[in-house]
């Protein structure tokens, strides 16, 4: 693995096969475990967790750094899943400095979750689906299909992670597993 560039930035190319990027920066593995207090379904957790804790997704960075004014670029790829039906996702956040961030769909089928701590959206992912996420509005993608779902990120460098608002707040929405596809349940911190 390299490691973010130090500024200042050279223009580069960039190349992304839709599940990899080169030249690439760090990238981020998160597991079953990492995903604590999120699923609805504890008992569920607990339990595919002590059979093991299956990577739910990867984050493969640029090597472009987050700190203001540069634009980073990751690859999020969501592995096919569920646990207690609730299907496979990422953390969520918040950007601590309230800035917009882009996803493009590059594989597979998933959803974009926002919450704005009062509403709540949902955008259906897909291979050149653009999603766009405005400032103070939280974000959580969803793999709701059978394949590994992937898409590409560009974010302002200085945005930041704020994984505990989705703690203290939810995201305003479930996406759960049915027979045909799936279905949103509505949820906030409190509501179950
Ligand atoms: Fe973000």
């Amino acid at each position: 693995m390299t490691t973010f560039l130090a500024p200042p930035i050279s223009p580069m190319r960039i190349e992304i096969d839709r599940i990899s990027v080169s030249p690439a920066g760090p990238t981020l593995t998160r597991r079953l475990s990492d995903l604590d207090g999120l699923f609805a379904d504890k008992r569920q957790w607990e339990s595919d967790l002590a059979e093991d804790d299956r990577v739910v997704y990867t984050v493969m960075s640029t090597p472009v750094p987050e700190i203001p004014r540069e634009l980073p670029q990751s690859i999020t790829t969501i592995h096919p899943g569920n646990c207690g039906g609730e299907f496979y996702m990422t953390k969520g956040h918040q950007h601590p400095d309230p800035q917009a961030e882009i996803y493009l769909g590059l594989e597979g089928t998933g959803g974009l979750l926002l919450f704005d701590g009062e509403k709540a959206e949902y955008i259906e992912m897909a291979p050149g689906v653009l999603g766009y996420i405005p400032p103070h509005w939280a974000h959580r993608s969803i793999n709701t299909g059978a394949e590994p779902y992937s898409f590409l990120a560009v974010y302002p460098g200085s945005a930041g992670h704020d994984y505990q608002w989705v703690l203290d707040h939810g995201m305003g929405n479930r996406v759960m597993a049915t027979a045909t596809g799936y279905r949103l349940v509505p949820f906030t911190v409190g509501s179950e």
